[in-house]
């Protein structure tokens, strides 16, 4: 098994948007390697709270084993972000002044060969954040029709190949059970045209990322995640996501549209009856994106998107 190494991407940009305030409490819903809470920690001392939520035991260890010398202001807690309004009333917090979500997967989640999120390894075809329980790669490989898996890859991956690559498993799960990382990426190899190939990208990727979603319902988890987390800010109070594919960041930019809107009533209505009412402003129009130098010193910031959003109150 690999150490625990994870980089935290956009970090500067990150403690600059959310402004972290001495004696604040705060909320990690990926704490991974603890990498941003630790940041965060430092700026709101020791009258703050930072709560670290993972759903990674792994993680949470690490995490915690990182963050031991801030004491009583960090509390892990082993959940799902998606249900952080439930997890901070279990302790207590009604309300808080930040929130980060660093979507995804970690260095090294990704870099642990048994953990099977990444074909540069041979290993089992699990890809679980939360290796307790639940569903594996393999079982939906197994379990679900052609069409479903069809769906998945299209819809998660972004595949064109989406229903080749279905049928070739259809295919080889009658010979043989698919159960490792690299079967499944020959598979796909095989699966797409040689000439459709890219150069930069193995033919694999977007497959993997589409299992990797489905398993762990990530798309799910940052909506509820993210409208929990309008909910759970006290006025002036931010959340700042990141995300690291065009799914996820369509979808973070459509939720913060979406709470950024006031009255949606069509604009012959002589006076509004929707009663909407703006949550938040956008504190970034479009995505930050990380630097040259973090580009050259971390590839996965290559791929990183920031948008921070600020709550307002019902009298903004
Ligand atoms: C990109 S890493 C976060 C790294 C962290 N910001 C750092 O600096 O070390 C994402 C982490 O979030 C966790 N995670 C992803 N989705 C989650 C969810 N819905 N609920 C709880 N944890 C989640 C993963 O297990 C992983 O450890």
């Amino acid at each position: 098994m690999s150490t625990f190494s994870h980089l935290p991407v956009l970090a500067a940009e990150v403690l600059e948007l959310l402004a972290p305030k001495p004696g604040g409490i705060y909320l990690d819903g990926t704490l991974g390697g603890g990498g941003h809470s630790e940041l965060i920690l430092e700026k709101i001392g020791p009258q703050g709270l930072l709560i670290g939520v993972d759903q990674d035991p792994a993680a949470l260890a690490a995490a915690t084993a990182r963050l031991t010398r801030f004491g009583s202001s960090f509390r892990p807690v082993a959940g799902q972000f998606g249900d952080m309004e439930l997890l901070l009333r279990q302790l207590g917090v009604e309300a808080v002044d930040g929130i980060v979500l660093d979507l995804g997967v970690s260095s090294y989640q990704l870099d642990t060969a048994t953990r099977g999120f990444s074909f540069r390894f041979d290993g089992p075809l699990d890809m679980r954040m939360n290796s307790t329980g639940g569903t594996t790669a393999a079982d939906l490989l197994q379990e679900l029709s052609a069409a479903e898996l069809e769906r998945i890859i299209r819809d998660f991956g972004e595949e064109r190949w989406a229903k080749k690559i279905a049928q070739r498993i259809e295919q080889v799960r009658r010979q043989t059970p698919l159960t490792t990382t690299l079967q499944l990426a020959d598979l796909v190899y095989q699966a797409i045209p040689r000439r459709f190939h890219e150069e930069r990208i193995h033919p694999a990727t977007r497959t993997f990322q589409a299992l990797r979603i489905a398993v762990n319902g990530e798309l799910e988890q940052v909506e509820k995640g993210v409208r929990a987390g309008f909910s759970m800010l006290r006025r002036g109070g931010r959340m700042a996501v990141i995300s690291f594919h065009s799914l996820e960041d369509r979808l973070v930019k459509q939720l913060f549209r979406g709470a950024a809107t006031g009255c949606v009533c069509p604009p012959k209505m002589p006076c509004c009856v929707c009663n909407q009412r703006p949550q938040i402003r956008l504190v970034t129009g479009k995505p930050v994106t990380a630097t040259e130098a973090e580009r050259e010193s971390n590839a996965r910031s290559r791929s990183a998107k920031l948008r921070v959003a600020e709550k307002l109150g019902t009298n903004d």
